[in-house]
């Protein structure tokens, strides 16, 4: 019977970009996807933009914007950004639609009929200024543990203690700079705890890996906790029914668009929204999530479908976090890549390669080092797989009409037979999310066709005519092989395998297609070039511009790599702690002349300034292209950070750093008033 299966990834924020973290997810989850699909499934990958909360109200109050218009210009960027990756959603929607609304609304009222919602006052800190309660993130202030200044309302970065915002001493509002209040407030309340022993039991039902299972075992032991799922107006989301001013807490209607974005799907294809919903449905439904987000989904979730009359997940993948050379993503570092700046620079298809290659079906963090980065897409996808093709289709072309020949020799046929044996192991591993050992096979199978095609020796045939049969042999092997190799590798290479398949003259390879050969007649079309070697001027580039764009972008969205429980996104730009008097003493500010500027060839971002600074001249690569045209900059003052170390760029060194302000918007160069003198220092 055919498989029928709904997958979903998580739903990223619409307030922030796409970046590397991001995609170790979607395309975990495309993988899977793509290879249900060759194997003849019914499978629908689905997901949406996470659209509501305070952080995306105030990020659309900042730009002056409505939040619809917000989040309308981020699903657009984020789904250019997935595209990009080959990243192919059946249906990215929106948590902001009527189906979601309505989905949202049905559910809480079943759980409300179920006895499951409570109503509570509580107290939360307020901002009298702006009028509205203060998410945790939006309050800074005195840690009450260690005394570090301005932390955030839940937890110190400073001594890692978690508190309740109301113990933070001296608070002050993110948001408008006041000092908050204690207000109360009448909540609603997910009654969690009153279906704990559902959960005991799906918890340990197979629905979940056993590092996670152990993990929510351990959670249900420490006794669940009601879930606030209200937020007090102002707010961006859904009016909970019959509570004017109160509105569902985004991690609510959250989960509520996986079925959403398959309700719009279903009404565009005509599908059966109940065959995947219903509680006795005989579909299968799957979530990839990241660790960090388990909480919700194999805890709120599942409780929240299960007695609202809906069906559970069949399972919930859990993947851990990417670090970039062995360290979490960093902007100083020019490691915090976004999804955007590494396609102006490198082929998605490396990175779909080199993170098939490092996933295992368990919930590991997944480094990404450059160097092994540039080394295995060299050496494996160029080196050992297309370079079979490159070697034998000229002779395929040239000397046969491209004509695929018949094998006979033992040789050929043990070769073609090893790899059609293999493939139902790489589908198992698939299958199984253990795409490292798919691509440990499947390069394996590559090494024993290099061995072939070096023992065979066709470049030494072609030179004799008497040896033309043999030669045809070898090419058209070595040609069959390359296919199964396409094959196997097309739920990680999907582009590359498309351009196989137009190379190779065949329709799209599925899986059932590894057990068949191309037939002797048939007739290859012209090899053109697949796939070229990973530069390391290109990581460079990348690096550079990823450091530069972040200069002038925004704080970096904060994925779900970058919260604890339930905690919310970041203020945009939130305040930098507290440095001292002395600190502040040892930056060198001075007021520096430009007396030249021009682009830099292969940065988008920057400019090569020349600074006088009275004593001496500078060098300094600044990321304000996007604002200055070289020859206006040429004459006027600013201000540099003369001491700061040197930096090896790859365009030559900067010798410092020019002040410039920036939000999104800018940035924006700083200049002193007039009378000021290059040389001056700014104190
Ligand atoms: O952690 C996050 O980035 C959330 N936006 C994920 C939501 S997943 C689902 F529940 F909607
Ligand atoms: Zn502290």
């Amino acid at each position: 019977m055919t498989r029928k299966i709904l997958v979903t990834s998580a739903l990223p924020y619409a307030n922030g970009s796409i970046h590397l973290g991001h995609l170790v997810e979607y395309i975990q989850t495309d993988i899977w996807v793509r290879f249900q699909k060759m194997r003849g499934a019914d499978c629908y990958y689905v997901c949406a933009d996470d659209t509501h909360g305070t952080p995306i109200m105030l990020r659309a109050q900042q730009e002056g914007i409505s939040p619809e218009t917000l989040i309308a210009r981020v699903h657009e960027e984020h789904l250019r950004d997935f595209t990009g990756f080959h990243v192919a959603f059946d249906s990215y929607y929106s948590t902001n639609s009527a189906e979601n609304r309505e989905l949202s609304q049905q559910i809480y009222l079943r759980l409300k009929d179920a006895g499951l919602i409570a109503v509570r006052t509580i107290e939360q800190m307020y901002d009298p200024e702006r009028e509205m309660f203060l998410p945790d993130r939006f309050i800074r202030g005195e840690c009450p543990k260690c005394h570090a200044q301005n932390q955030y309302g839940d937890s110190c970065e400073v001594c890692g203690s978690a508190y309740a915002p109301t113990e933070l001493i001296n608070p002050v509002s993110a948001v408008s700079g006041s000092a908050p209040i204690r207000k109360q407030s009448e909540h609603y309340f997910f009654k969690l705890g009153a279906c704990d022993s559902f959960l005991k039991s799906w918890t340990r039902a197979g629905h979940l890996q056993d590092e996670a299972a152990n993990k929510m075992a351990e959670w249900l032991q420490a006794g669940l906790q009601d879930w606030d799922i209200s937020r007090d107006a102002p707010y961006f989301g859904f009016e909970i029914p019959d509570a004017p001013g109160k509105y569902f807490y985004v991690w609510l209607d959250a989960p509520i668009g996986y079925m959403a974005a398959f309700a719009h799907l279903a009404e565009q294809r005509k599908l059966d929204f109940d065959a995947f919903w219903k509680p006795e449905a005989q579909t299968e439904l799957y979530h990839f999530i990241g660790k960090d987000i388990l909480y919700f989904h194999a805890l709120f979730w599942p409780a929240m479908l299960r007695f609202s009359g809906y069906r559970t997940p069949t399972a919930i993948f859990a993947h851990g976090f990417l670090t970039v050379n062995g360290q979490k993503m960093s902007k100083s570092r020019g490691t915090f890549i976004t999804a955007e700046n590494y396609l102006r620079h490198l082929d998605p298809e490396y990175l779909r390669y080199y993170f098939a290659a490092k996933l295992t079906p368990h919930a590991e963090d997944l480094d990404l080092n450059l160097e092994d980065f540039m080394q295995r897409v060299n050496s494996d996808l160029v080196g050992k797989y297309v370079n079979i093709a490159s070697r034998a289709a000229g002779f395929l072309t040239k000397r046969f009409a491209g004509r695929i020949g018949t094998l006979r020799g033992e040789d050929s046929l043990l070769l073609v037979e090893s790899l059609q044996k293999a493939a139902p192991q790489i589908a198992e591993h698939y299958e199984q999310r253990a795409y490292g050992k798919a691509v440990r096979e499947i390069m394996a199978a590559a090494d024993r066709v290099n061995a072939y095609v070096d023992a065979q020796k066709p470049w030494e045939l072609a030179k004799d005519p008497s040896h033309a049969d043999a030669l045809h042999e070898v090419a058209s092997t070595a040609i069959q092989v390359f296919r199964l190799l396409t094959l196997f590798l097309k739920p990680c290479l999907p582009h590359l395998a498309q351009a196989v398949e137009t190379f190779l003259r065949i329709p799209p390879l599925a899986w059932s297609d590894a057990a068949e050969l191309l037939s002797p007649g048939h007739i290859i079309g012209e090899y053109q070039h697949l796939m070229v070697r990973v530069e390391p001027q290109q990581i460079a580039a990348l690096l550079a511009a990823s450091a530069d764009s972040l200069k002038s972008a925004e704080a970096p969205a904060p994925h779900s790599q970058a919260r604890h429980g339930q905690a919310q996104q970041h203020a945009t730009q939130p305040l930098q702690p507290t440095v001292g008097i002395e600190d502040f003493n040892k930056i060198d500010l001075r007021v520096a002349r430009i007396v030249a500027a021009e682009a830099v060839a292969g940065a988008d971002k920057l400019l090569k300034l020349t600074l006088d600074i009275g004593s001496e001249q500078r060098t300094v690569f600044a990321g304000i292209k996007a604002s200055y045209t070289p020859e206006d900059l040429v004459g006027r003052l600013t201000l540099m950070v003369a001491n700061l170390a040197a930096r090896k760029m790859r365009f030559g060194e900067s010798q410092g750093m020019v002040l410039a302000a920036s939000d999104g918007a800018g940035p924006f160069l700083l200049t002193p008033d007039p009378g000021a003198r290059p040389g001056m220092r700014v104190k």
